[in-house]
């Protein structure tokens, strides 16, 4: 269990030690661990900040990061270290939400952080005491909360993002950040020429960016056995869903979540799915899973979450 007397909440972290030999944590409320056991430094480095194109973005004046369930912080320090080897005089503005101010005190606590930069450590520590971190090249805030909410008001004052990290607990264990109005929210914010980043494949997932108007693309994870995905506003060419991808999104499992108020349970975001899984005409995911393991598309791989 992790060291901090401080910490009493129900959701209790469990530390433990992932194939690239950087520390994550299990959460027990979510069911879940915070980054791919095969590496969690190497998760946010490689799924994240290089699927996100940051090396290339930092070369820019400016660059805005939303960083979508800060956690440990691992995905905002990745991006740090990256900007600051190719560029240390860009203008940063970082925006993580994250609803459980004691997952990154306790990532301090622990000294989970030791593998990144000096300088990015001092960073890290300040945002878990104090929330924010303000320096001549850096303007990062912590928004504590549920990201459907805190998220609201930087939609409405224009706040826009070069690179969106989206890094919520997996739909099934948090549909709440995965539904269509949660995307349409979070894509006001991705700039026109801005890129999303995510380690979700899911159909449901896919068809609710979709939905709202992204457009997607496929690159192989990094230490994961599935796809990542990446989206844009804009047309550009991104690297295509197989076919074996494209006809998921044509089942069952491409039913996406919705959260109308974007204040619903996971309960009955989950209810409301099943409902219309069962009323909908769409080919089962089961059909589909056993064409792709009889050969069509043997040697691919997609979750059919
Ligand atoms: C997979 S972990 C994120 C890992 C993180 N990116 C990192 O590098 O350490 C998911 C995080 O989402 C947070 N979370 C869960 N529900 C949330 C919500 N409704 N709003 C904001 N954050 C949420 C959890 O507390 C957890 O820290």
């Amino acid at each position: 269990m992790v060291n901090d007397d401080a910490y009493n909440s129900s959701d209790h972290l469990t530390l433990e030690i992932t194939g690239d030999g950087s520390a994550t944590f299990y959460s027990e409320e979510f069911g879940e661990h915070f980054h791919c056991r095969n590496g969690a430094y190497t998760d946010a480095q490689r799924n994240y900040v290089d699927a996100a194109n940051i090396p290339e973005l930092a070369r820019a004046e400016r660059l805005a990061i939303l960083d979508v369930c800060y956690g440990l912080g691992y995905n905002t320090a990745a991006a740090l270290d990256t900007i600051q080897r190719v560029n240390p005089d860009c203008q940063v503005s970082i925006r993580a939400l994250e609803i459980n101010a004691a997952v990154p005190r306790n990532a301090v606590a622990n000294n989970l952080i030791h593998h990144w930069t000096p300088a990015t450590q001092v960073i890290l520590k300040t945002l878990a005491i104090d929330h924010c971190y303000q320096s001549p090249t850096l303007d990062i805030q912590l928004l504590i909360g549920d990201a459907r909410q805190t998220l609201q008001p930087l939609a409405t004052q224009g706040w826009q993002a070069d690179a969106i990290l989206f890094d919520p607990f997996s739909p099934t264990r948090c549909p709440q950040l995965w539904t269509v109005e949660f995307f349409a929210l979070t894509a006001q914010c991705l700039a026109d020429c801005g890129i999303l980043a995510t380690y979700s494949c899911a159909a449901a997932v896919r068809s609710a960016m979709a939905m709202t108007g992204l457009n997607l693309g496929s690159l192989p994870g990094v230490g994961r056995h599935w796809p990542c995905t990446i989206a844009t506003k804009d047309k550009r060419p991104l690297p295509p869903l197989s076919q074996q991808e494209q006809e998921h999104l044509k089942t069952r499992a491409a039913i996406p979540y919705r959260d109308r108020t974007l204040n619903a349970t996971a309960e009955a975001i989950v209810a409301h799915r099943q409902q219309e899984q069962q009323q909908c005409t769409l080919e089962p995911t089961g059909v589909w899973r056993r064409r792709w393991l009889k050969g069509v598309g043997s040697g691919a791989s997609t979750s059919s979450a």
